[in-house]
Order: C-alpha cells, then sequence, then structure tokens
C-alpha cells in the first residue's frame, strides 16, 4: 500500500483501507474535524493540478471526528465530544461503509452504527489485527474502552472499559499533566496486547488480551516526569517479536523497545509473557511517525530532534 503524507487544515488522520494496484487510483479518507469525514482519490496518473479530488464526505461521524481506521472496506471513527448529544460528555464510535458509485465517481460513507467512547475526548481508535476488537481512547475522559466487532463490522456494546488514574500532576505545562491522558489505545501486530500510551501520567499501560472478554492491565513503562508519551508503532520482527517505537509529545523523544511475547498462535486464551529491552544498536529503521510522516531512526544517535516536515502538502 502506498503511504502518502497529508496535511489538512485542522485535520487529524487519514486512512486507506484497499491496497490498490499501481496506477489505479487510491481511495483515503481524512478526519476534518469542522466537517466530518472527507473521501479523497487520487490518481497517480494524473497531474499535480488534477491528482487529487474530493469525492464524498459525511457528516455522520459526530462532533469533531478526531482520529480514523480502517478494516477490509469498513472506516471506524472516533469523536471528541456531544455524543449521542449536546448534553453528553462523551465522544462516539462510528462504523462505516463504502458505497462508491464509479460511474457518477463519488464515494461516500454510509453509517452502519455508533456508540458511546465511555469518556469526554474520544482521540484515537484501533481494530485489533484479526478484526474482533475495536479500541478507544478518551484523552480527557481518562478511559479506554474496548468493544467487540461483529462478522459484518458492527460495533458492539462495550466489553470492558478502564480508568486511568493520576496521583500527583506532573512537570508538563498548560495543563498536559492534571490528569491521566490516555492518548492512543492501539494493539501490536500479535493482537495479543493492547498499548496505551498516557500523556498525563508518564506511563504506557500493557493490557494483556487474554480472550475477548477477558483483557487485563498486566504492566506499565513508567517514563521519566515529563515525558508525555503519545503513540506508538511496530515494526514486527517475526513471529514473536515486535519493535515498539513510543514518540514522546512534551520531551520530544522517539524511544525504542521490543515486545517479545510466548506464542504466536491466535488463540486468545493461551498464556503470554512479555518484556521489553533496548533493540540491537546502530540499525537504522524506518518508522512512521503519529504525524505520518516517515523517518528514519538510528539507534546508536539518540540525541533529540524535531521529526521533519510531511514530504508533501494538499
Ligand atoms: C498547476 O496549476 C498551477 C497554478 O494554477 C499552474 O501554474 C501550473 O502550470 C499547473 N501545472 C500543471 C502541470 O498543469
Ligand atoms: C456523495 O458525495 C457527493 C460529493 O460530496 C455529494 O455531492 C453527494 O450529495 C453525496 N451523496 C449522498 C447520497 O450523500
Ligand atoms: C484507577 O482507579 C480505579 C478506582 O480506584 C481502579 O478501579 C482502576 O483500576 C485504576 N486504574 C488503573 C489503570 O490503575
Ligand atoms: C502553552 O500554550 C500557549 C497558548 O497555546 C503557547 O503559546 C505556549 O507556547 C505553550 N507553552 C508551552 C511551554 O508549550
Ligand atoms: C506500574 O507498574 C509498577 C511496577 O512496575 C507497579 O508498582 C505500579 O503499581 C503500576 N502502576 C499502575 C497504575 O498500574
Ligand atoms: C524472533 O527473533 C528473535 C530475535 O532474533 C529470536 O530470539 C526468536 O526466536 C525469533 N522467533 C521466531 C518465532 O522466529
Ligand atoms: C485454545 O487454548 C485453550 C487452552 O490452552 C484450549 O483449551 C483450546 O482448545 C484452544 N482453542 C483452539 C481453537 O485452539
Ligand atoms: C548513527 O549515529 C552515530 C552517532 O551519532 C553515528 O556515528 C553513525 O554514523 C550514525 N549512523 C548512521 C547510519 O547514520
Ligand atoms: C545517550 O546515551 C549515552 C550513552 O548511553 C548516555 O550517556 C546519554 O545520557 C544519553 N543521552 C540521552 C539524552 O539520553
Amino acid at each position: 500500500m502506498k503511504t502518502l503524507a497529508i496535511l489538512l487544515a485542522a485535520s487529524t488522520t487519514l486512512a486507506a483501507p484497499y491496497p490498490s494496484n499501481q496506477n489505479s487510483p487510491l481511495n483515503f479518507y481524512v478526519a476534518l474535524q469542522s466537517t466530518g469525514i472527507l473521501s479523497i482519490s487520487f490518481d497517480p496518473a494524473q497531474d499535480v493540478n488534477t491528482s487529487l479530488s474530493i469525492t464524498g464526505y459525511t457528516t455522520n461521524a459526530g462532533y469533531h471526528p478526531d482520529w480514523l481506521t480502517s478494516h477490509n472496506d469498513k472506516i471506524y471513527s472516533i469523536s471528541r465530544t456531544n455524543y449521542p448529544g449536546t448534553t453528553s460528555g462523551s465522544g462516539g464510535l462510528f462504523a462505516l461503509e463504502e458505497q462508491s458509485t464509479p460511474s457518477l465517481g463519488t464515494n461516500n460513507l454510509t453509517l452502519l452504527n455508533s456508540v458511546s467512547s465511555h469518556g469526554l475526548g474520544g482521540i484515537h481508535c484501533d481494530v485489533s489485527p484479526d478484526g474482533t476488537l475495536l479500541s478507544a481512547a478518551n484523552i480527557d475522559g481518562s478511559s479506554v474502552a474496548v468493544y467487540p466487532l461483529s462478522p459484518a463490522g458492527i460495533i458492539g456494546d462495550a466489553s470492558h472499559v478502564f480508568k486511568h488514574n493520576l496521583t500527583q500532576p506532573g512537570p508538563g505545562t498548560n495543563e498536559s499533566q492534571i490528569q491521566a491522558n490516555p492518548h492512543q489505545a492501539i494493539f501490536d501486530p500479535s493482537g495479543n496486547f493492547l498499548v496505551v500510551p498516557d500523556r498525563g501520567s508518564d506511563r504506557v499501560y500493557i493490557y494483556s488480551v487474554n480472550s475477548h472478554n477477558n483483557i487485563i492491565q498486566t504492566l506499565n513503562l513508567t517514563l521519566p516526569p515529563g515525558t508525555g508519551p503519545r503513540h506508538a508503532t511496530f515494526r514486527q520482527v517475526n513471529a514473536t517479536r515486535s519493535w515498539m517505537y513510543l514518540v514522546s509529545e512534551l520531551d520530544n523523544t522517539v524511544r525504542v523497545y521490543t515486545l517479545d511475547h510466548e506464542d504466536q498462535s491466535p488463540n486468545h486464551s493461551s498464556k503470554r509473557t512479555s518484556w521489553f529491552q533496548p533493540p540491537p544498536a546502530s540499525t537504522p529503521t524506518p518508522i512512521l511517525t503519529p504525524h505520518q510522516t516517515i523517518s528514519t531512526l538510528n539507534h546508536t544517535d539518540n540525541t533529540t530532534r524535531t521529526p521533519p516536515k510531511p514530504r508533501s502538502r494538499v
């Protein structure tokens, strides 16, 4: 799948659901807080002025859609607040389906269903690798929720809602550390773990996915005060090992961890263990940052730097 670096005013994420032939147009989606979700077509065969076109939009994704992800032909979106109505202090989660009409050149999204995100400030959602679970992180409500997904992609009632706590404020400025702030809830490539960087508490909470109905917090990584962990991404090394890259918002660092787990079977009831350690030195590794830029990390060079600017803009 091709990766595009796109920056749109007041937009946050994009998701591209289908791997595509080299020369056929790519569809992708942008969560635009002011509007809803835009469907965009990128045709690499066209010139720079005509290669991008808006093919649809939906306003059925709640108030201030904040993050998008995709699984097969389904798009999942989380909104910031006002779900289901303006008196609610919770975000919403939305399952949407592509409704492409090639003859008209449109690609609108149809709403399948929606549920509460179980907290204020819906900010991130993710589908487990096997497509059976959906996660939600609520940055202002200090909560994380997990939902079953039906084979048809419908979001069920939350099976778990976890509350994060903060015993004392951290040194971060601008109210960045006055409460627990789960910033992301992402499944690792094996689907055995749900990883939640918590900016406010300088911790990364690791949940063990033992079965669909048995998800427990097993571990936390404690970072130095004022780190502000924000997003993690993974690179799978083999069936039992991944590298985890953690980007932190307050000290502007990327940290690298090794995530090992015991078994490689999709059987969620098997016992698993994990541990974290630095990977081998001096292996430059491509990473995808939360801002959708590709960067290279040099493990032997631990100095802090500003991430590069996105390579293309719209
Ligand atoms: C694209 O549009 C710009 C601004 O209108 C114009 O200057 C440029 O020549 C166009 N490029 C192509 C390849 O048509
Ligand atoms: C689909 O999207 C197009 C482009 O934004 C819009 O003109 C059209 O009204 C939409 N159709 C439906 C059925 O929502
Ligand atoms: C936060 O506190 C609540 C209530 O005491 C507790 O149930 C929950 O497990 C705590 N959360 C974490 C992540 O430790
Ligand atoms: C705090 O927020 C203000 C207003 O957004 C901004 O100008 C300032 O740079 C921020 N300070 C820090 C330390 O991030
Ligand atoms: C975090 O992990 C440490 C041990 O590494 C443990 O003492 C502590 O209770 C954990 N905190 C939470 C909130 O789970
Ligand atoms: C994965 O790689 C690690 C490090 O090289 C190795 O120890 C482990 O045995 C490998 N696991 C599998 C299933 O190949
Ligand atoms: C999953 O593991 C449990 C416990 O080891 C075992 O009883 C069960 O048969 C396994 N299920 C599958 C589908 O392999
Ligand atoms: C990685 O960083 C170290 C220390 O700054 C430097 O000596 C080395 O040349 C760098 N390696 C690459 C591949 O850039
Ligand atoms: C970078 O690594 C060196 C050697 O391990 C260590 O002495 C130094 O404190 C590290 N710097 C930072 C900013 O972590």
